[in-house]
C-alpha cells in the first residue's frame, strides 16, 4: 500500500441519507470532509423512500413537553430522555434550515407549514411534502452538498473501521469492481442507516443491511436495545414483488381505516381511542393477530380503505400512493388496499450522547444506526426529525474534533486484504446464507417472539455463520462482506430478544407474563459490545 492508495481528511462521513448527508453539511464548515455512500448521492438509503412526514412543533396548541410524553409515551419509556430533548426541541430549527434551503413541504391556506395527523400524537405535528416528504428533503440536502467542498466518494462501501489505539481513525472500502480504498480521518460519523433487509419482508431498499452496526460492533462500540425491531403496520401485500414496500402511515393520519376480510372495523379491539393512529407496534400487532385468528385475506392481509375519503384528497395529499396501487391494478379511491406487517426501522444501535458521541474516541454516529432515540418504538414521523437534528450534533461534533497525524497501520489493511482473499475460498453462494437468514428472522424474530424460537434461530445463524460465503469474482466480494455484517445485525437482534424477558414496545415475549406496566418495568437497555452483553436494571 502507498501514500497514494489513502485519501485523507477532517471528517470521513460514511452514508449519504438523510442524517450523513445534513452531518456533511455541517462537518464541511470545519474542514475536509469526505462522504463516502453504496449508492448515487441522493438515490441511496431510507430517507428518500420515507414517505410520511417530519414531526416538529410548530403550533402554540402544541408544545416541545407534549412531543416529549408522547415520544416516551410511544417508546414504552426505554428512550433516552437527553436525546429526546435534543430531537423535540431542535427539530423545528432544522425543519426551518431545509425550508431555508429549498424544501417545499405542503402549506395550509394562510402559507403555514401543514402538519397532519400521525400514530401516536396528541397534536397532529406531522409536516410533510405530499406522500414524498423524504425524497424532497433529499434532494434539498444534495442541492445544499452540491453546493459545498464535500468530496463524495460514490458508489463505495466500508468494509471496516480503521483503529489507531483506542480510537477509530478512518476506514477501509471497496469500490463497485472490488478495488480497496483506505481512508484516514481525524473524525468518523457512521450514519450507515438501518437493517431490515435481514427480514424476509422489508421496506428497506436493498441497501439496508444493517453495515453500520457489524463496523461499530466490530471497532467495539457498545449498542444498545437492539431487540427493538418495528414493523410497520402497512406494507404492501401483493403483487409479490411489492411485497413488504410501505404504504405510508399518512393514508391512516388522513383518515383511512382498518377493515378486516370479514369487513369489520378491528381497531376497537386493540386500542379504542387511538383506533388506526394507535402507536405502530400496537397496530402491528393488530393486524398480525387478525390474520393469525383467521380473519386476514386470502393474502393474508387486512383491507386499508380510504374509499370514503374524496377522489380530490386522494389526488392531492397521497398521490404516490394512488400511482402505485394503479400500478398493482388497484384504484384506491374506489376499491381498498391490502397491507400487512414489514420490518421497517431498527429503533436499537450505537449507544451515543446527546452531542452524538459514540463509545469510542473518534466515532461518530447519527440517524437510523443509532439507538436510544426511539425506545422500544418510534413514533411515525420522528425519524426524519432525528436524521437532521442529530446529523448536525454529529457533523458539528466531528468537525470540532482534533487534527491528528494519519499514519495508516498496514497490518489493519492486509488483515482486509486476507479477508477478502478467503472468500474466494468460501462455500455458500452469498445469496443462499441470506435467503435462508431472512425466511429464519422473519419466522422467529417477528412481531411475535418466544424464548425457544429464538434459541433455535441463535442456532440457525451460528450455523450460518460456519457457512463461509464465496466469491465468483472481484466483483461480488462487497456481497460476501454484506452477508457477515447481516449475519452480525441478526446475531445483536436475537441476542438482544433473550436478554429482555419482558414484552415492551414492540419486543413481545408471548412465553412470558410481563407483570409490570411499561413506565415501571425494572429493565432499562440491553447492550452488546465486544467486551460483553447485559441488560441495564434489577432482575426481578
Ligand atoms: O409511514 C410512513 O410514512 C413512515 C414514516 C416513518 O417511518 O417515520
Amino acid at each position: 500500500m502507498h501514500a497514494d492508495d489513502v485519501v485523507r481528511c477532517h471528517v470521513l462521513v460514511i452514508g449519504s441519507g438523510g442524517a450523513g448527508a445534513r452531518a456533511a453539511v455541517e462537518a464541511a464548515a470545519y474542514g475536509e470532509t469526505v462522504m463516502i455512500s453504496k449508492t448515487l448521492i441522493g438515490k441511496g438509503g431510507c430517507t428518500t423512500m420515507a414517505e410520511g412526514g417530519y414531526n416538529a412543533v410548530l403550533r402554540e396548541l402544541d408544545g416541545c413537553p407534549m412531543h416529549v410524553e408522547d415520544t416516551l409515551r410511544g417508546g414504552a419509556f426505554l428512550n433516552d430522555t437527553a436525546l429526546v430533548d435534543a430531537l423535540v426541541t431542535e427539530a423545528p430549527a432544522r425543519m426551518a434550515d431545509l425550508v431555508r434551503w429549498g424544501a417545499v413541504f405542503d402549506v395550509t391556506d394562510d402559507g403555514q407549514v401543514a402538519q397532519r395527523p400521525f400514530g401516536g400524537q396528541r397534536f397532529p405535528r406531522t409536516c410533510y411534502a405530499g406522500d414524498r416528504t423524504g425524497h424532497e428533503m433529499m434532494m434539498t440536502l444534495a442541492e445544499r452538498l452540491r453546493a459545498s467542498p464535500v468530496e463524495h466518494l460514490q458508489e463505495m462501501t466500508v468494509i471496516e473501521l480503521l483503529r489507531d489505539g483506542d480510537r477509530v481513525s478512518g476506514a477501509v472500502a471497496l469500490d463497485r469492481r472490488g478495488e480497496m480504498v483506505v481512508i484516514c480521518a481525524d473524525a468518523t460519523v457512521l450514519a450507515t442507516g438501518g437493517g431490515t433487509q435481514v427480514y424476509d419482508i422489508s421496506t428497506n431498499s436493498a441497501a439496508g443491511t444493517g453495515d453500520g452496526y457489524a463496523l461499530g460492533y466490530r471497532a467495539g462500540a457498545e449498542l444498545v436495545d437492539m431487540e427493538m425491531v418495528q414493523f410497520h403496520p402497512t406494507g404492501a401485500v401483493y403483487p409479490y414483488d411489492a411485497r413488504g414496500r410501505l404504504i405510508t402511515e399518512a393514508v391512516r393520519g388522513e383518515g383511512g381505516i382498518l377493515v378486516n376480510a370479514a369487513g369489520e372495523r378491528f381497531m376497537h379491539r386493540y386500542d379504542p381511542d387511538r383506533m388506526e393512529l394507535s402507536t405502530r407496534d400496537v397496530v402491528a400487532r393488530a393486524i398480525a393477530t387478525e390474520v393469525l385468528e383467521g380473519r386476514g385475506t386470502v393474502h393474508g392481509g387486512v383491507y386499508l380503505d380510504v374509499t370514503h375519503l374524496s377522489p380530490e384528497t386522494i389526488e392531492e395529499r397521497l398521490p404516490i400512493m394512488l400511482e402505485q396501487f394503479l400500478q398493482f391494478g388497484v384504484d384506491i379511491r374506489t376499491q381498498p388496499m391490502e397491507v400487512a406487517p414489514t420490518a421497517h426501522h431498527l429503533m436499537g444501535g450505537l449507544r451515543i450522547t446527546p452531542e452524538a458521541t459514540t463509545t469510542i474516541p473518534g466515532l461518530f454516529a447519527c440517524g437510523e444506526v443509532t439507538g436510544g432515540v426511539h425506545g422500544a418504538n418510534r413514533l411515525g414521523g420522528n425519524a426524519l426529525a432525528d436524521t437532521q437534528v442529530f446529523g448536525k450534533r454529529a457533523g458539528e461534533s466531528a468537525g470540532r474534533a482534533p487534527v491528528r497525524a494519519h499514519s495508516v497501520d498496514i497490518a489493519q489493511v492486509d488483515a482486509q486484504y486476507d479477508r477478502l482473499d478467503a472468500f474466494f475460498e468460501g462455500t455458500a453462494p452469498p445469496s443462499t446464507i441470506t435467503d435462508r437468514l431472512k425466511l429464519a428472522m422473519w419466522r422467529d424474530a417477528g412481531i411475535f417472539r418466544t424464548g425457544a424460537g429464538l434459541r433455535s434461530l441463535a442456532a440457525t445463524l451460528t450455523e450460518l455463520s460456519a457457512e463461509k460465503p464465496k466469491a465468483s469474482g472481484p466483483a461480488n466480494l462487497l456481497e460476501c462482506c454484506t452477508v457477515e455484517n447481516m449475519l452480525v445485525l441478526s446475531s445483536l437482534i436475537v441476542s438482544g430478544a433473550l436478554l429482555r424477558r419482558e414484552s415492551r414496545g414492540a419486543h413481545v415475549r408471548t412465553d412470558l407474563e410481563t407483570a409490570w406496566p411499561p413506565e415501571a418495568s425494572p429493565f432499562g437497555h440491553t447492550y452488546q459490545s465486544i467486551r460483553g452483553k447485559g441488560i441495564e436494571g434489577v432482575r426481578p
